[in-house]
């Protein structure tokens, strides 16, 4: 291929050939001269030496044909003949540069164009949801497809929805200091998502199947499955002649369809104030089938979290009759939840924004 060196010397020695041909044919003039020929990048180079010969006012040429006209009458058809062969001459050799000139520049856009597909990519890193997201999202997924809504609550409270209304007496461990994020005496960052149920049960009328996934808050220190800020999910199904059946059936299918393999359930009778009666439910671990393994530390279930029957104070305080209507209530953590389902040890992961962890979801 044409480099620009050779293209270079090519202008300047066709240059100083039609120097020597000029001398040799008019040997009674002088050339005026011209330096500097060799340092031009070679399309100036070319302009250049285009310029000397023919430019419109100071070529060589132009003057010379002008010229002409001071010379004695019987002279000047030959020398006029004479200079236009030559100045033919110059012009077929500078356009035979200019072709290669041409055809050098092409191929330096296409080498400066030139794509190394070998070379490695920039890889455009793209984002993702935060694991917490993707499992809330599968959780919400799941029952919407059973009929519930999606509720959103407060996460400051007052009083009144995170204790009063649930049927949480002033004596209650959950309303102490320690237990609590207090903003004054009226409001509360929520320690449950149960205020939700309240929220729901005073804006619409039952029958009633909500769901309230959101952020929590406790006064615990953080450890490896704990943290003062996570998240639960809230679920709460009002209608005539609904039962713990119901529950159970509802919590069944979820799970079933959370870890896409058949999940069986119990209950273990418990105390939550908001609920009479109350579980602790536990299902049978997915990953062993019960024969206990790591995950469920060897005792074949995994507790899922609090449920039972709404308690009928709950109700009142929302002015549902519960003579009419009855309801279940259940309410679990999405942080545990992930770490089983990803397989992760210690949830304050989640919350140190490492991209390292947060990258493999
Ligand atoms: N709010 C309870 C907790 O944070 C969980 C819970 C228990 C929710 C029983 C409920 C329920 O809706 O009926 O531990």
């Amino acid at each position: 291929m044409l480099d620009a060196s050779t293209l270079q010397t090519a202008i300047a020695n066709a240059h100083q050939q039609l120097v020597r041909a000029f001398c040799e044919r008019f040997p009674e003039w002088t050339l005026p001269a011209f330096d500097g020929l060799m340092a031009l990048p070679p399309r100036r180079q070319w302009q250049a030496v285009n310029d000397y010969w023919l430019a419109r006012k100071h070529g060589v040429l132009t003057l010379k044909l002008k010229e002409l006209g001071t010379l004695p009458a019987d002279q000047r058809p030959s020398r006029g003949a004479a200079l236009n062969r030559f100045k033919a001459e110059v012009e077929a050799v500078l356009s035979q540069l200019e072709a290669q000139l041409r055809a050098f520049e092409e191929a330096e856009t296409i080498r400066r164009e030139a794509v190394d597909v070998t070379l490695p990519g920039l890889v455009r890193r793209r984002g993702r949801a935060h694991p917490l997201t993707q499992i809330r999202e599968r959780i919400e997924d799941i029952f919407v497809a059973m009929g519930y809504a999606v509720e959103d609550g407060p996460e400051v409270d007052t009083v009144f929805y995170n204790f009063d209304a649930l049927n949480i007496p002033p004596n209650h461990p959950a309303r102490d200091l320690t237990d609590t994020f207090y903003i004054d005496d009226e409001l509360a960052l929520r320690s449950q998502t149960s205020n939700v149920q309240i929220h729901a049960m005073q804006r619409r009328k039952p029958p009633l199947r909500i769901i309230a996934p959101g952020r929590v808050f406790r006064r615990d220190e953080p450890d490896a499955t704990h943290n003062p800020m996570f998240f639960q999910v809230e679920g709460l199904n009002v209608a005539p002649g609904i039962s713990m059946a119901d529950l159970k059936g509802t919590l069944q299918v979820f799970l079933t369809k959370l870890f896409e393999r058949p999940v069986t359930l119990r209950f273990r009778p418990s105390y939550f104030p908001f609920v009479e009666p109350g579980a602790e439910t536990d299902f049978q671990c997915p990953f062993c089938e019960g024969a206990g393994c790591r995950i469920c530390k060897h005792t074949g279930w995994i507790e899922l979290g609090g449920s039972g029957m709404v308690h009928p104070n709950v109700l009142r305080a929302c002015g549902i009759d519960p003579t009419e209507f009855s309801g279940f209530a259940f309410g679990f953590g999405i942080d545990r939840m992930a770490a089983l389902l990803y397989g992760i040890d210690d949830i304050r992961l989640y919350y140190e924004n490492d991209l390292r962890f947060l990258s493999q979801f």
